[in-house]
């Protein structure tokens, strides 16, 4: 578990451990915000399991403003993207070390409303809370597509998914103003299912025979009937951006130049 609150991390740690009986549940502290603490994070994670099976980029934030990090990437791709990028890259190694790897990036069907201006991670000209969110969660579909193409032929296979309207608080932590945090709470309680619910299709790419060997793919978790946490899972277009090779290179070139590294893969 790559967790930024060290006490929190540690708590979530022990309550899957007593939950699941399996005491090897581990958690390593990170800013996905701050490339620096990223590094040092992978570190960490390959000086313990210098093979993973899987990665889950499951975490996600809003900020109601612009802002730009310590390194200079506007917060919410810092931390929806490039933090995930950068991250997915160094821990490249430790997965291709494992026969049948898969990565399993966690997206959003709020890709489908944006474009990729690549120069709003940078800046804020037209800086709005959905779009900047909409616009990280395009990348994380587009970096999925482009990781699964350069990865083709190894053991390892990249999928995203939207895991379906869930309601968490995702959308009332720091940097969310009262206006957006009361919109935001409103739309995820009125029609979000249990967080129970949104961890299955991630369970299911995770660890499912029936997607073994898929990769670059896009999937929708659903619930079957409201209200029950029994979720599905289907594959979906995604946006017709993902199939412009182009963006999705310079996507990846802007990811490498923000991060800091480059990636063989
Ligand atoms: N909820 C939905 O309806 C919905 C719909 C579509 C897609 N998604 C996607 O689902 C994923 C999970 O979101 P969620 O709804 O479960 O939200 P959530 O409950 O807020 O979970 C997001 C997690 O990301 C962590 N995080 C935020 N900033 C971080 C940082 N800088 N470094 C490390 N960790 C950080 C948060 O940690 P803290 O607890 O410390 O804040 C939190 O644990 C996201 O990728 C989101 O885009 C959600």
């Amino acid at each position: 578990m790559f967790s930024r609150d060290p006490a929190r991390g540690v708590a979530t740690a022990d309550a899957i451990a007593r939950e699941t009986g399996n005491p090897r549940v581990e958690s390593v502290v990170g800013d996905l915000s701050r490339m620096s603490s990223v590094r040092e994070a992978a570190a960490e994670i390959v000086r313990r399991a210098p093979r993973l099976d899987v990665l889950v980029n499951d975490a996600a934030a809003t900020f109601s403003d612009f802002a730009l990090t310590e390194d200079g990437i506007e917060r919410t791709a810092a931390t929806n993207h490039v933090g995930p990028f950068l991250l997915t890259g160094l821990l490249l190694g430790a997965l291709r070390a494992s026969p049948a790897a898969r990565i399993v990036n966690v997206a959003s069907n709020g890709h489908r409303r944006t474009d990729l201006d690549l120069a709003a991670f940078t800046r804020g000209d037209d800086y709005f809370v959905l779009r900047a969110y909409d616009r990280s969660k395009l990348a994380n579909v587009l970096f999925t597509v482009e990781l699964a193409e350069r990865l083709r032929g190894t053991s390892v296979t990249a999928n995203c998914l939207h895991p379906g309207r869930i309601a968490t608080r995702i959308g009332e932590k720091d940097g969310m103003r009262g206006v957006h945090r009361i919109a935001w709470r409103a739309i995820s309680c009125l029609t979000g299912h249990g967080p129970e619910a949104g961890a299955r299709p991630v369970i299911h790419l995770a660890a499912s025979d029936e997607v073994a060997g898929l990769s670059g793919r896009y999937f929708t978790g659903f619930t079957a009937l409201a209200n029950r946490p029994l979720a599905r899972i289907r594959e979906e277009r995604m946006h017709e951006r993902a199939s412009d090779r182009g963006l999705r290179r310079r996507l990846w070139e802007l990811s490498e130049e923000l991060s800091g590294a480059r990636f063989p893969a």
